[in-house]
């Protein structure tokens, strides 16, 4: 029963939200160190549709992913890799670049900067340094010569540009780089209205004691005695680091941006830090706090436009920390939820007990290919499912599941089909082991994978599409039979996986 003070929270809720939402936006790196992550189709409707996340930066420019984020509005910075970037340092190499790795998805896909190699002052290599802001000035000229006006051009900086980031306002850039590097740098950043893009990281900088301090708990402080600012977080202390050298070189009014940052949820026993619980306070207490509109203490009111790191787990890094950066898990389902969800209840165990939740309903299930498994095996399910009588239209040109034109998504949508149109039994998605499983809706745009709730089409519930939450579903006594229906199996299903254990 809705209660005065109820009211008044819920209209104090949205005020802060409708004052907040404006400028504000939360990105995330999209690394792809790994074997087992969903297609790019799948990844790119899944954050439109389940996440407030509408920005993702790349490492590479690969042509899947730009593709796939095309007509979602969602902006890719795309990156060039660090080897590249001395042959781009001429016009001609640039313009080359920008026809093969832009042109042509710009502007379906909205890439909203390109980022020159990554850390590339931390390689002390010679050659990518003296090539860094030529290559940075090329593809702005390419862009130019294109007439693409939306695109920046920028290059991430680890934290150790900084020979002095203690206290903050001591910052300063290396000596030796600080006028023959970064002058020029943010020059060029001044002129073409980019911003300077950092990767700072609390969690390479905290000793015990400051552990709170470096995710946003409460604690003692750190105080400036130069400035008598009392810092209470690292992340602020860092990033006026930042801004106290570039004010020292006279380039104080240039934009930042957070191209990474991140705090693993798991590590090796020796990195105590690592753990789920860390994890969840700096990546939420981060996003509370640059959403807040607070800024920090040496740079008031601004917002940063962040990019967490990472969207995922990635099961090919080295050590088990980098393993586990990620807010989500291969199969579409959190790690953890630092509030990018839109509609977190729909994604916990508790989704059963709601009638809403388009695509990720715990009750249905579809069959997809597992990403670390050879075209050729999945090209072989595709000529066996269809040629076992199933219809596979929607997969031949023209048909609505046609684009992307490529084995991994074809098959995933002949096995779906298979596995609907069968039992259902878990057999049924094997396919010598290059089936698996999933609770996550795998349709995109158009393109719908037919599955059926665990209650069944029996009782004639019909397909539900993706459709982003426009057809709102209200609960009625039929579905709250379907849900009650679905318990029942579902409860008898484990009965029986257990009985059977046993
Ligand atoms: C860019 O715009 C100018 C002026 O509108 C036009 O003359 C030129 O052909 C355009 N270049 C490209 C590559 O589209
Ligand atoms: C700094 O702020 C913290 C947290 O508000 C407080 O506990 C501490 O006493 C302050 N330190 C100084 C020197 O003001
Ligand atoms: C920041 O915002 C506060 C509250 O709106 C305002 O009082 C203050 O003057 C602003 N500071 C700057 C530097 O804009
Ligand atoms: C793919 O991954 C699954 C699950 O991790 C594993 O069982 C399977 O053997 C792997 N297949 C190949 C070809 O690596
Ligand atoms: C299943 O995979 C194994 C090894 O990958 C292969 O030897 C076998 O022939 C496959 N079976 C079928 C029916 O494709």
């Amino acid at each position: 029963m809705p209660n005065p003070s109820h009211i008044i929270f819920l209209a104090s809720l949205l005020y802060l939200s409708s004052a907040t939402a404006a400028p504000y936006t939360i990105g995330v790196n999209y690394g792809t160190v790994a074997d087992n992550l969903p297609p790019p189709p799948r990844v790119a409707s899944f954050l439109k549709s389940q996440t407030t996340i509408d920005r993702v930066k790349i490492f590479d420019a690969n042509p899947d992913l730009l593709r796939a984020f095309a007509d979602t509005g969602i902006a890719v910075t795309v990156t060039v890799g660090n080897g590249d970037i001395p042959s781009l340092s001429k016009l001609p190499a640039a313009q080359s670049w920008i026809s093969t790795n832009i042109l042509p998805f710009h502007p379906r896909t909205t890439i909203n900067r390109i980022a020159v190699g990554n850390e590339i002052l931390a390689t002390s290599d010679k050659s990518l340094i003296a090539h860094l802001l030529p290559t940075m000035e090329a593809l702005h000229s390419a862009l130019s010569l294109a007439n693409i006006t939306t695109i920046q051009i920028s290059t991430p900086h680890s934290l150790g540009i900084l020979s002095s980031s203690e206290p903050p306002s001591s910052g300063r850039f290396r000596r030796g780089y600080d006028r023959a590097i970064f002058a020029p740098i943010l020059d060029f950043h001044r002129k073409t209205k980019s911003p300077f893009m950092v990767n700072p990281y609390p969690f390479f900088g905290f000793a015990p004691e400051t552990l709170d301090y470096a995710l946003f708990r409460p604690n003692g402080g750190v105080l400036d005695h130069a400035t008598g600012i009392n810092y209470t977080n690292m992340f602020d202390a860092q990033m006026d680091a930042v801004f106290s050298a570039m004010k020292r070189v006279g380039y104080d009014d240039v934009e930042i941006v957070v191209a990474e940052t991140g705090w693993p949820s798991a590590g090796d026993p020796n990195q105590p830090g690592a753990s789920l619980d860390n994890a969840v306070s700096y990546n939420g207490n981060l996003i509370k706090h640059v959403s807040s509109g607070k800024g920090t203490p040496l740079m008031p009111n601004r917002t940063f436009e962040i990019y967490i790191f990472s969207l995922f787990n990635e099961n090919l890094k080295p050590s088990v920390s980098e393993r586990n950066y990620g807010l989500f898990k291969p199969d579409l389902t959190p790690v953890y939820d630092v509030g990018v969800l839109k509609n977190p209840q729909a994604l916990g165990p508790t989704s059963s007990t709601t009638a809403e939740g388009p695509s990720s309903d715990s009750r249905r299930e579809w069959c997809v290919a597992r990403s670390n498994v050879s075209e050729e095996a999945l090209q072989k399910n595709i000529d066996y499912v269809c040629s076992s009588g199933i219809d596979c239209g929607p997969i031949s040109n023209g048909g609505a599941c046609y684009d992307p034109n490529d084995v991994r998504s074809h098959a995933s949508y002949a096995m779906n089909a298979y596995y609907q149109a069968s039992d259902r039994h878990d057999f049924n998605c094997d396919f010598n082991n290059t089936g698996m499983l999933t609770t996550m809706d795998p349709s995109y745009k158009a393109c719908t994978y037919p599955s059926s709730s665990i209650a069944g089409q029996k009782v004639g519930d019909k397909p539900e599409t993706e459709t982003g939450g426009s057809i709102k579903h209200e609960p009625s006594l039929f579905n709250t039979f379907l849900i009650l229906a679905s318990s029942c199996i579902l409860i008898f299903k484990h009965f029986h996986i257990i009985h059977s254990i046993i």
